[in-house]
């Protein structure tokens, strides 16, 4: 596909860096990015090929050679960045998770509606070679009944109590961060949960450690869903219907491998697709498929299911004491 949408990144920290190299990596355009200081924006243009530095935000969102803005701010900043590039009139790739709550995702669901742009979540698991697949399989029956999804997010993360993951200010925790990514591919598979049950342990500072969910989707679909920030663990998938189950490989949020088992324990399918650099290149390809399309909402991940996410995620917190500053 010839690219022709000219990307601004918001933002020059980890995940930013990120996604520069893959959109690099695969023949995007980067065209400027945008930071809180020129110092940063420089630095930043300097490594991924010269793009525009804008030393302000509001700069690079009035940036004329620039069509689509990839939030890559914490999560607090989501919404006011996201509104702030609505109101320029530019589409936006907002990071996950989508806000910190369901009332700021409405606020840009609703900006979205009114301006006619595209807004997308970067949940860059969903838009993956392998997720595709997943799907299809899904559909196509060869599951049976699925009756449930199995799935862990834990990662040995910096213990600093001032860095972004443990600073309720900046909205930090496990769930958020981390166990987002079970509770998005939970709602991909089985639909939203009818009734949420969870229980968490805390760090020093106040946010969640770790997290531990069950999902009731209906009457026959379960969940179990785990994340941790300060402890390794398999971040492997599972899958089971009736007929047969999909085990999604250690990273399974990253590209990875898969394997389809009937249920006699024999293998039906093995998936091993290789992708070039990290993989989030394809969340940038579905936004742009999208502008040039003249569509507004992508079937893998629409506006009002990011939305309905964070209303999943605002009942876990809920439920776990978990409140952030000012909410
Ligand atoms: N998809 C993924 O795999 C993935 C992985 C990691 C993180 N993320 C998401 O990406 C977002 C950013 O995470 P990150 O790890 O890239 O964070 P980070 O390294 O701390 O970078 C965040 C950037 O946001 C800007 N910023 C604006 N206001 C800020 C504030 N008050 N404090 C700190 N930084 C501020 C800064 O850029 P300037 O100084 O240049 O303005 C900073 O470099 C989070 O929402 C996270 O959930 C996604």
């Amino acid at each position: 596909m010839a690219h022709t949408i000219r990307w601004g990144i918001l933002g020059t920290g980890g995940i930013a860096t990120a996604f520069a190299t893959d959109l690099l990596a695969n023949g995007l355009i980067l065209s400027a990015v945008g930071s809180r200081s020129a110092g940063g924006a420089e630095r930043f243009a300097a490594e991924f090929g010269n793009p525009t530095a804008h030393s302000s935000y509001e700069e690079l969102v009035a940036d004329p050679d620039v069509d689509a803005i990839y939030v890559a701010t914490p999560h607090p900043m989501h919404v006011a960045n996201t509104l702030l590039a609505l109101r320029a009139g530019k589409h936006v790739l907002v990071e996950k998770p989508f806000t910190l709550n369901a009332l700021e995702a409405q606020l840009i669901a609703d900006e979205a509606e009114r301006s006619k742009l595209v807004v997308l979540e970067a949940m860059w698991t969903r838009f993956l070679p392998h997720m595709v697949r997943i799907r299809e399989i899904i559909a196509t029956g060869t599951l049976g009944e699925v009756h449930t999804v199995l799935a862990d997010h834990d990662q040995k993360l910096p213990s600093d109590p001032s860095h972004r993951l443990n600073d309720p200010a900046l909205g930090g925790g496990a769930l958020l961060d981390l166990g987002i990514y079970p509770v998005s591919f939970a709602v991909d598979v089985l639909g939203l949960p009818t009734r949420i049950l969870a229980s968490a342990t805390k760090t020093s500072t106040g946010v969640d450690r770790q997290t531990a969910i069950i999902f009731e989707h209906g009457e026959t679909g379960r969940s179990v869903l785990h994340c941790a920030l300060d402890t390794l663990g398999p971040n492997a998938a599972t899958v089971i219907g009736t007929d047969a189950r999909i085990e999604i490989d250690d990273t399974w949020y990253k590209p990875t491998t898969f394997r389809v088992i009937d249920a006699e324990g024999t293998v039906i399918e093995s998936f091993d697709h290789p992708v070039v650099s990290r993989g989030m290149q394809y969340q940038a390809a579905e936004l742009e498929r999208l502008v040039n399309a003249g569509l507004r909402e992508s079937e893998l991940l629409p506006v009002s299911e990011s939305v309905a996410i964070m209303g999943v995620l605002d009942e876990v917190r809920r439920q776990i004491g978990l409140v952030y500053p000012g909410e």
